[in-house]
């Protein structure tokens, strides 16, 4: 199964439409995984061995134009930064761009505006993925639903699939082999008052990308056995802590799956660590916060940052404890 037999199944007659606009604009909002999507099944069209849960960032997230040029090859700025068009990161766009194109064009301007520092574990690429499938859709007016676009962005990055929508989001991992049963869906549960703090302990690009530390790690880690168990279970729990509206329960599971999922990594071969010096400080600086009796739990992704989650009547501790901290309310 390749990406194009994927594309060729959602779009059928719209394959190689051409375009109904000349400029379109997509924002698509960033979300962090509290049960996290960790090795895939299918490599190819991004298939994941579990389903996963995340929670997206409202208005933090990436913005994508699309202005149609007269050349035979794209150009691409991202924030406002004219990008050097052999980098993995212009490739990996222009890769993408090109599954839905025929090679006579239409080439573009893509103005890329993203809200968060890229590749430092901070789900640019999915946000970044969703808004590009976004414009698509609405360049070449394919009409299709959230579902079908959630399948496309999928091809892209696999947790771009979640970025389709705001809240709580569940992406089913699917049976199928052409994963056209591999989507997003969002759990409707509005939850104000919960935040979420961004701890940029290091804005670098990270050196193992997410793609081959999971790839390692199915490979090699004698632990990944255990991981589709324990995402079965905080699944579960994760759900039962949304419907209850219970925090403690949500922030635990989150902490506990996160560390499951490095705990994973660590044990790959060779080694990988995200983590730097300053991201284990901050644990044991959240981990001492509760002991005092605040409620604050983290979560950490493909990179050396955290991601705080508390309630807003602690707002003012936490950022009293964490100075730095960039505090969303994704609800709000
Ligand atoms: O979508 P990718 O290939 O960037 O992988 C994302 C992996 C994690 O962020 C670590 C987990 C997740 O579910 O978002």
């Amino acid at each position: 199964m390749k990406k194009s037999d994927v594309i060729q199944s959602i779009l059928k007659n719209y394959v190689n439409s051409l375009p109904h606009h000349n400029t379109v604009t997509a924002f698509a909002p960033s979300n962090i995984a509290l049960c996290k999507y960790w090795g895939k099944r299918n490599q190819e069209i991004n298939l994941p061995v579990t389903s996963s849960l995340s929670i997206s960032l409202g208005k933090t997230g990436a913005t994508t134009t699309l202005t149609m040029n007269e050349t035979l090859a794209d150009t691409i700025f991202l924030n406002n930064q004219l990008m050097d068009e052999t980098s993995e990161f212009s490739k990996k766009i222009i890769n993408f761009i090109n599954l839905f194109r025929q090679t006579s064009g239409p080439y573009f301007d893509i103005q890329l505006q993203s809200d968060i520092p890229i590749a430092a574990g901070l789900a640019s690429s999915a946000c970044g993925f969703a808004a590009l499938v976004l414009a698509l859709n609405n360049l070449y007016q394919w009409n299709l639903s959230l579902q079908e676009l959630s399948i496309l962005a999928r091809l892209g990055s696999g947790s771009a699939a979640r970025s389709l929508w705001q809240g709580f989001v569940e992406w089913h991992a699917g049976v199928r082999d052409d994963g056209m049963d591999s989507f997003a869906e969002p759990i409707p549960v509005v939850w104000p008052e919960l935040c979420m703090g961004l701890l940029i302990v290091s804005d670098k690009e990270k050196k193992v990308s997410s793609r081959e530390a999971m790839q390692r790690t199915v490979l090699t880690s004698p632990f990944y056995s255990v991981w589709p168990k324990k995402v079965n279970d905080d699944l579960v729990l994760l759900k039962e802590a949304i419907k209850d509206k219970n925090f403690v329960l949500l922030g635990q599971t989150s902490e506990s799956n996160a560390l499951a999922m490095h705990a994973t990594m660590q044990t790959a071969s060779p080694s990988i660590m995200y983590s730097l010096p300053e991201t284990i400080l901050a644990m044991q600086k959240v981990w001492q916060l509760r002991k005092e009796g605040m409620i604050i739990y983290f979560t950490q992704d493909a990179g050396p940052n955290l991601k705080l989650l508390f309630l807003q009547n602690d707002i003012s501790l936490i950022q009293h404890a964490f100075p730095q901290l960039k505090i969303l309310q994704p609800f709000i």
